[in-house]
């Protein structure tokens, strides 16, 4: 049942060019036009929609993060992104222009189950992104848009991760349509790229053996840390939890401009520090920013694993190891990114003779709150 992978994980770290295809399949036309009717949300209630939440926790959250930086872009609503367990302790505003989007795997996480039926009380509406059919959280929403990962076994997240960032573009693009502003005539485009999205991923497994032997050889470290902007920083936190949830082992993510403001403190002699790169093709000075903040921990004595696009040469005098994944456009490039950051997680905690599908004091799904 693991198809032939030492773990659940492993295969499901494998599965992903088929999460993020069969999320994506049937769900737009040839012409380009999304078509979600199972959303069943009246086109004209969304039309209104003036503001989004995204409830989520974990993984899920981030993959919430990611929506944000697609969302505000293609449809220029204003959209937070906040976890299920704080929101509904601050008395938000809410009310039925917002649009409440959770995202959860199992369906049945019991802080975004009550954050939901919070914002449903308040009068929004609420969509879950979920990837268990019948689950409770999609029942409790007034539509659902299902991630199709296909079951999840492994304790730690990885292909439903990918489906609910995919889930979160297609949702973004239906609003971007709905709406009809600037930005739709180029949703045929972002669909074109999405679709390439699969074959990447594949791309990306195939050539992870020097990655591996990277991480077996890091097996002692103590701590690692991870750097990231814009799409980047959500793709950093996950690459830490992951390290935290498998390995046992310290790492924090942070946003690449934040080092700065503290964190540059931590980094000393053969610290070792992931940076996600965006692509050199998009907005050009988040590129360079990116690239200064290599050069900076560099400087200090960290051993840099860059996580980069193919072809971007300028990254290579300050790394110690690059990692290229295919051309993508930066909003969609947390689809490749986070795949390194999970083989690296997976490979160390095995080669520290983790069971990675069942790590200590964690459950696959979490409902009490
Ligand atoms: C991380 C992980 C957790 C879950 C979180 C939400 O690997 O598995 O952080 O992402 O507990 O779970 P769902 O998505 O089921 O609501």
């Amino acid at each position: 049942e693991k198809g032939g992978f030492s773990s659940f994980m492993e295969k499901e770290i494998h599965d992903q060019p088929a999460a993020v295809h069969d999320t994506l399949l049937g769900r737009s036309d040839e012409s380009g036009r999304l078509i979600l009717d199972e959303l069943r949300i009246d086109p004209a209630e969304l039309k209104k929609v003036d503001k989004i939440i995204v409830l989520a926790c974990g993984t899920a959250a981030y993959a919430g993060l990611v929506a944000k930086y697609a969302i505000e872009n293609w449809c220029r609503i204003p959209t937070e992104v906040e976890l299920a367990h704080e929101f509904r302790y601050r008395d938000p505003i809410v009310d039925s222009n917002t649009l409440v989007v959770s995202i959860s795997q199992s369906g049945e996480t019991m802080d975004t189950l009550m954050a939901v039926r919070y914002a449903r009380e308040q009068g929004a509406k609420t969509v879950s992104i979920c990837n268990t059919n019948g689950s409770t959280i999609p029942r409790e929403s007034d539509a659902v848009l299902y991630t199709h990962a296909g079951p999840e076994i492994a304790v730690a997240s990885t292909k439903a991760f990918l489906a609910q960032i995919t889930a979160a573009y297609l949702l973004g693009l239906y609003l971007a349509q709905l709406r009809g502003n600037i930005f739709s005539g180029q949703i045929k485009d972002v669909l074109a790229d999405l679709n390439k999205i699969p074959e990447k991923i594949q791309t990306v497994l195939d050539s992870a053996e020097p990655l591996r032997e990277l991480a077996r050889s890091m097996k002692d470290e103590k701590s690692v840390l991870f750097l990231g902007r814009h799409v980047g920083y959500p793709v950093a936190l996950e690459g830490a939890l992951k390290l935290k949830e498998i390995a046992y082992l310290h790492a924090e993510g942070f946003a690449a401009g934040e080092l700065k403001h503290g964190p540059i403190a931590l980094i000393d002699e053969g610290q070792p520090v992931f940076v996600v790169v965006p692509s050199p093709r998009g907005r050009d000075s988040l590129h360079a920013k990116v690239v200064s903040n290599i050069q900076e921990v560099r400087a200090r004595g960290a051993r840099t694993i860059v996580i980069a696009e193919e072809g971007d040469e300028a990254v290579r005098q300050y790394a110690e190891h690059v990692i290229y994944v295919p051309e993508t456009p930066t909003l969609l490039m947390p689809l490749l990114t986070t795949v390194p950051l999970q083989i690296f997680a997976a490979e160390l905690a095995s080669a520290k003779g983790y069971d990675v599908d069942q790590p200590r004091n964690l459950a696959k799904s979490v409902t009490v709150e």
